[in-house]
């Protein structure tokens, strides 16, 4: 189903935050703004041209059918607002690899995702290789209701279904002298059309210290709604980090690895003035291009204040106390 969005005039500093002004250049992005559908917002030629490019615009694919996976609710993280329509989470999307567009939702039902397997290397007592179903045996799944907040200004509230990042942490058993954790993404160029934009530093990866790492708040999401994790939304597996800038959440993870030498990101390796390795959601620390004072919630036309840590400040704001020269909230 496609979900009809109007466009509005405040969105369009926001929706040339990625992907338009880094391929078509800023002027030609400037030129071919308004839009609407939920989709980026280009004029007709513009349009057809990145269509060819990326092949994806939604479609009409329909979801593949998501298995059951409900876990018991844990209530410590209250999310202080209503949970987010499924249809209008699962139909919004970033996901590059599938398309530039927020509605890869039909692009993105060509991810396989059995079978999966997840790396572990780096700086650990044993490098090794675990199939995704494996890893779900050793954890015990809780649902956590986790506020969004994306870079571009949009949020959501979602119910999330998965375990701690730091459980996934600890059965991996990293050296002592491990400092950062990083996180790669699948890259698979037969099935995922944005792969062909060799302008992009593919594939997708994002990183954590490791003290973030063991924080409490980090979780890899592995479903949502009471059901598997739709193809869009990350499958089989995914980082989510309430407190920072939804960029940080890395899609479809394949391999994570174990350093001491801090990595530079997807985003940041292509603006890092604009997309910094720390990513914390700040409302007083604007975009270089706009302001991060408010945020619309996805399938509303509220615009709400954003919160400083995204409002989990009482979780994470003490690991940033003694980084007073870090650009924390870029
Ligand atoms: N992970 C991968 N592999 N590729 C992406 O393009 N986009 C990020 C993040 N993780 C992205 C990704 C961005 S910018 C956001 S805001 C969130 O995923 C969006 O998650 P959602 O589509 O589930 O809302």
């Amino acid at each position: 189903m496609m979900l009809i969005r109007k466009s509005r005039g405040w969105e369009i500093s926001e929706r040339l935050a990625t992907p338009e002004a880094v391929m078509l250049g800023r002027r030609a992005a400037l030129g071919a703004v308004v839009g609407g559908v939920g989709s980026i917002a280009m004029a007709g030629s513009a349009k057809a041209q990145f269509y060819k490019l990326f092949g994806a615009d939604g479609g009409g694919t329909p979801d593949k059918p998501r298995k059951p996976l409900t876990a018991a609710a844990n209530e410590a993280y209250k999310p202080g607002r209503a949970i987010t329509d499924e249809a209008q989470a699962t139909t919004y999307n970033n996901y590059y690899e599938f398309g530039l567009s927020k509605s890869v939702h039909g692009a993105a039902q060509a991810l396989v995702t059995e079978p999966w397997t997840v790396e572990f290397t780096g700086m650990l007592d044993k490098p090794f290789k675990i199939g995704f179903e494996d890893i779900l045996k050793k954890m015990t799944l809780e649902e956590r209701v986790y506020r969004h907040r994306c870079v571009e200004t949009w949020a959501m509230t979602v119910p999330w279904v998965g375990f701690p990042l730091a459980k996934l942490v600890e059965m991996a058993k990293p050296s002592s002298g491990a400092k950062y954790v990083v996180f790669t993404t699948l890259a698979d160029p037969k099935t995922m059309p944005g792969l062909g934009q060799r302008f992009y530093p593919w594939p997708y990866t994002e990183g954590l210290t490791m003290q973030e790492a063991m924080n409490e708040l980090p979780f890899i999401s592995v479903g949502m709604y009471g059901k598997t994790l739709p193809a869009q939304n990350g499958a089989p597996l995914r980082l989510t980090l309430p407190w920072k800038y939804g960029f940080k959440s890395a899609k479809s993870i394949v391999k994570i690895e174990f350093t001491d030498k801090r990595p530079t990101s997807f985003w940041e390796s292509l603006q890092d003035q604009e997309y910094g390795f720390w990513a914390n959601v700040n409302p007083a620390v604007p975009h270089p291009r706009w302001s991060q004072a408010t945020e619309t919630l996805l399938g509303s036309d509220e615009r709400v204040k954003t919160q400083i840590w995204n409002g989990y400040g009482e979780f994470v704001a003490s690991m940033y106390t003694d980084k007073t020269k870090e650009k924390l909230f870029v």
